[in-house]
């Protein structure tokens, strides 16, 4: 039967070797990554979550969750809850519902960048089978590491001129990885004296062991700031069978791209010659790279593990080649079986993505707005019917259809606002994605979009701009359903959810900086019909604590 998992989490800022170079990180109960949660589908989690920064709130959003009842548990500092101030503690009491592959993080300022990640599995319940057989399972959490504290991106970020904050300087698999220390380069015979790892280094990769001709499952969820990722193992194929926590139709590939906020199960057959070992590699996709590789080792457990692999790490494919990436992405598909899309549509929204200048700063807008989150968590002001709190104007459904998204904007001012799209229960919402160029050269870049509360179906991708008639070729048969989609350069993307969760829940690029300079969304549904009682430190801050004082004692 379901259990309900009592965990405590004290978040705290703590000194770190994450690439092998000190730096102050993010941890959860004094680990770094935060401690793996796992549990099965129809548990309770109940996390009291204690802050012990001392100078700054926290909170932390359940990456996947639909939080179907509790939208108040959903971790979005000014969206579903106020930031838990230092010293406090905030119980986040949900469940999770459905198997598959999730992660949590921070969701307040850059706390995510700055190291606030960890997994949650969930498991089906016990006499259950996945539609696939394994006989082991790994469990892989990918992250990009910044050598510049985040409180320092931050500030670059919001300044004039504008400071952007480049590309990371390592990537971490499980939190481990090697800042100047080509563990690739070892198997040259050179002795590299910066990377001499005995095992019990903060920044030891960690090692895969298996035994051969056996099947495992590796889960892979990428929780990047920034990087589009590809990972590889030597001289194995992989077999791909769930993304963000839905089954898919199997398919095989020799390595799988991962943008932020998405997760995948793969399938590795340990076929291959069991006196070697091989490499995993991570290497960032659709930016001009400028970070090594993240390296870590599949070891067949018949030889050492400390046996270099003769082969080379696998080669990522080229950055900018986007049709490598679309060919995969395209590959996607749900497992049949998988609940259909609503054959219609009640209201359908076209997102234009730019990139933008408000009074001279840089931002990202959509529909020429760049959305800044109020002091009031939108989940009570708009429960509560307080005015006063966001913009009331909704953000237009729409933009100029004759905008070129082919080249840089015209005029590429945007306003600042923090209004809401508003939905009916159970409507059906169709959303268009446009991208398009950023404001110099001929550029467009890779944004991965997440939706809260949700999962919505991947009904297609196109090139170029979104015409009357690209609908008619929507793939309503067997979509994805997924929680987080990108959008490629130049192109667009189209989804379709069901309004069936009433809460007020965000929709945004995942690559962290783009959300800070206001790349997100807000939906708000049937707020009215949230019957679960909000507990009060989620919403007593802003212009609701004086209103909690009157009508709430
Ligand atoms: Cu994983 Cu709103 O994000
Ligand atoms: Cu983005």
């Amino acid at each position: 039967g379901a259990v309900r998992h009592r965990i405590r989490f004290n978040v705290e800022y703590m000194y770190r070797e994450p690439d092998c170079h000190e730096h102050v990180v993010m941890g959860i109960n004094g680990q770094f990554p935060g401690p793996t949660i796992t549990a099965e589908a129809g548990d309770t989690l109940e996390i009291l979550l204690t802050n012990k920064l001392s100078t700054e709130g926290t909170v932390i959003h359940w990456h996947g969750i639909r939080q179907y009842g509790t939208p108040w548990a959903d971790g979005t500092a000014a969206i579903s809850q106020c930031a838990i101030a230092p010293g406090e503690t905030f119980n986040y009491t949900f469940t999770v519902d459905r198997p598959g592959t999730y992660f949590y993080h921070g969701h307040f300022g850059m706390q995510r960048a700055a190291g606030l990640y960890g997994s949650l599995i969930v498991n089906l319940p016990k006499g259950k089978k996945e539609p696939f057989h394994y006989d082991g399972e790994f469990n892989l959490l990918l992250s990009d590491w910044w050598h510049k504290s985040t409180h320092s991106q931050e500030v670059g970020l919001s300044s004039m001129p504008f400071r952007w904050i480049n590309e990371p300087q390592s990537l971490l698999i499980n939190g481990r990885g090697q800042y100047n220390c080509s563990l690739a380069a070892s198997l040259i015979k050179t002795s590299l004296p910066q990377c001499k790892f005995r095992g019990n280094e903060q920044c030891a990769p960690q090692i895969l062991h298996v035994d051969p001709n056996k099947t495992y499952r590796i889960r892979i969820a990428s929780t990047t700031s920034l990087a589009s990722l590809n990972l590889a193992i030597g001289d194995h194929k992989l077999v791909v069978v769930e993304a963000d926590g839905n089954y898919v139709k199997p398919f095989i590939v020799d390595d799988i791209d991962i943008y932020s906020g998405e997760s995948y199960s793969v399938l590795l057959t340990t076929n291959q010659d069991p006196k070697k070992n091989y490499w995993i590699s991570v290497g960032v996709r659709g930016r001009p790279p400028n970070t090594p590789q993240g390296l870590t080792i599949l070891n067949y457990k018949t030889i050492s593990a400390s046996v270099f692999p003769t082969s080379p790490p696998p080669i990522t494919p080229q950055w900018d080649d986007y049709n490598r990436s679309k060919a995969f992405t395209y590959k996607i598909l749900a497992l049949k079986g998988t609940e259909q899309p609503p054959q219609h549509y009640d209201r359908r929204l076209f997102l234009l993505n730019t990139q933008n200048l408000v009074d001279g700063y840089t931002k990202w807008a959509i529909n020429n707005v760049s959305l800044a989150l109020p002091t009031t968590p939108y989940l009570g002001s708009i429960r509560f019917n307080v005015n006063g709190a966001f913009d009331p104007k909704s953000p237009p459904d729409n933009f100029s259809m004759d905008y070129d998204i082919l080249k840089p904007p015209l005029n590429p001012n945007a306003k600042i606002g923090s209004g809401v799209y508003m939905f009916q229960f159970n409507q059906v919402v169709d959303v268009i994605l446009q991208n398009a160029n950023v404001m110099k050269g001929k550029n467009s870049e890779i944004h991965p979009w997440h939706l809260h509360g949700h999962d919505f179906w991947i009904l297609g991708y196109g090139d170029g701009k979104f015409k009357q008639g690209d609908d008619s070729k929507f793939n309503l048969k067997n979509p994805p359903l997924r929680n987080t989609a990108v959008i490629f350069p130049h192109g667009w993307t189209a989804l379709r959810f069901k309004a069936d969760n009433p809460g007020v829940w965000a929709f945004h690029c995942h690559i962290e900086p783009h959300l800070h300079m206001g790349m997100g969304v807000i939906f708000a549904e049937a707020v009215q019909n949230v019957t679960s009682t909000i507990p009060r430190d989620a919403f007593a801050c802003g212009i609701l604590k004086k209103f909690l004082n009157k009508e709430h004692n």
